[in-house]
């Protein structure tokens, strides 16, 4: 439920009882809190308030590659139509239809075009999102990240400054799927103490 997201979000914001209490009345009284018709726009609501305390800037992605196998293909549409209409330039790496084919050739085609610098950041989804986030991660400049759920996807961002997400089509339902989408795509690395271990992570033995 995107209402609960909201109640993490103003947990999140260290705000006093007595201003959550108002935070969140505002949003009653505009109708938002309202289960049903209006989750998404409490949703946002909360997400222009987060930005107007400055509480982390979105990651700047101008161009993303995409992939999948057989197992995740519809998904994988989904995601690059949702992006496209936010004005992200997306590389569609395929799979294109559901004959079987083999997940480390599209994480190899979308490892390769971030490598390249063609896209910043990238998205594979599999079945499960296990092989992809494997495959993906065995190249140094790639950290891939499988998450399930939008805290993990912020996480993953926040914490290990991934630049690809990975998803299990079979696991995840399509809104959940969308809101780990958008919780990469929206927030920032934060740096500091996490700077030194990424950077651990690209060494060699
Ligand atoms: C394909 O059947 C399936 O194994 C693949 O999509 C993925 O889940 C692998 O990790």
């Amino acid at each position: 439920m995107k209402t609960d997201i909201c109640v993490q979000y103003v947990e999140r914001l260290n705000l006093s009882g007595f201003a959550a209490s108002v935070l969140f009345g505002k949003l009653a009284v505009l109708g938002e809190l309202r289960v049903g018709r209006s989750d998404a726009i409490c949703y946002k609501a909360l997400k222009f308030y987060l930005l107007l305390l400055d509480e982390g800037t979105p990651m700047t992605v101008k161009t993303l590659a995409i992939a999948s196998d057989h197992g995740g293909v519809d998904l994988k549409s989904t995601i690059a139509e949702t992006l496209k209409k936010r004005g992200i330039e997306v590389l569609d790496l395929g799979t294109d239809g559901s004959s079987s084919v083999d997940y480390p050739d599209y994480a190899q085609a979308v490892a390769k075009a971030i490598i390249d610098g063609k896209a910043e950041a990238g998205i594979l989804v599999c079945g499960s999102g296990i092989g992809m986030s494997i495959a993906a991660n065995r190249y140094p400049q790639i950290r891939a990240a499988l998450v399930h759920d939008r805290l993990s996807a912020e996480l993953c961002r926040q914490h290990n400054n991934a630049n690809v997400l990975c998803l299990g089509a079979r696991l995840l339902g399509e809104a959940t799927a969308l809101d780990c989408v958008d919780a990469f795509m929206s927030t920032e690395f934060e740096g500091g103490r996490h700077e030194g271990r990424v950077a651990k992570m690209s060494c060699s033995i």
